[in-house]
């Protein structure tokens, strides 16, 4: 069979190796940013998930030259508005103040206002095109305190009901199976290969 070559358009060795999982036995050589040289600092301008996930995916595939993947995610918390949303990540120096700062801004909500969701939107480039893109969304609640100590970011505080457990309170198997990443990841799974057989 021949391998068809994918980069990761991310620097996160734990991403690569929860793709690579799921790409194993379909053909598809998945390539870190770590395994190249020279590549171009990522950013994340925008103020959409898909718009940063498609920035990064074709700055990496005209880098690289080869198809590239790459995901924006976050969380949306409705009484905020939606923040902190794309700028999750930088909502603090640490998960601990990030998860601070969240609680202390919804510190006056009630909890039949703390709904919130995690989104994951992936997009796949060739050359100068989005040629695919996927998104995941995993609803849940954020509490008034951290619950439990998996998982990475803002886990502790997001409630999912139908498990009734944090995300930070269940197996990794376990929130992969409900998470927005999970979801996304699987619906681009299905696709990859023929996207990826269909490239000249
Ligand atoms: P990025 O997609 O790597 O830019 O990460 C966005 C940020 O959203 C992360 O740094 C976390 O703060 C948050 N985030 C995204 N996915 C999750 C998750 O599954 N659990 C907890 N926090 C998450």
């Amino acid at each position: 069979m021949v391998m068809k070559q994918l980069v990761l358009a991310s620097g996160n060795s734990d991403k690569l190796r929860e793709v690579r999982q799921l790409l194993a036995g379909s053909g598809i050589q998945l390539i870190g940013l770590n395994e190249m040289s020279g590549t171009p600092q990522l950013t994340e301008p925008f103020d959409t998930f898909a718009e940063n996930a498609s920035h990064k995916a074709l700055v990496i595939a005209r880098h690289s030259h080869l198809p590239a993947l790459a995901d924006d995610s976050g969380l949306v918390v409705e009484a905020l508005d939606g923040r902190p949303g794309v700028h999750s990540s930088r909502y603090g120096q640490t998960d601990q103040e990030r998860i601070e700062r969240l609680l202390a801004e919804l510190m006056d909500v009630p909890p039949e206002r703390r709904v919130a969701r995690f989104v994951c939107v992936l997009a796949l480039a060739h050359g100068d095109d989005i040629i695919g893109m996927w998104e995941g969304v995993a609803e849940g609640i954020i509490t008034a305190e951290p619950h439990g100590t998996s998982g990475f970011g803002y886990d502790p505080v997001f409630y999912y009901p139908p498990l009734r457990l944090t995300f930070a309170e269940m197996l990794p198997e376990q929130k992969n199976s409900v998470s927005h990443r999970g979801h996304a990841l699987r619906a681009m799974s299905g696709q990859l290969p023929q996207l990826l057989a269909a490239l000249v």
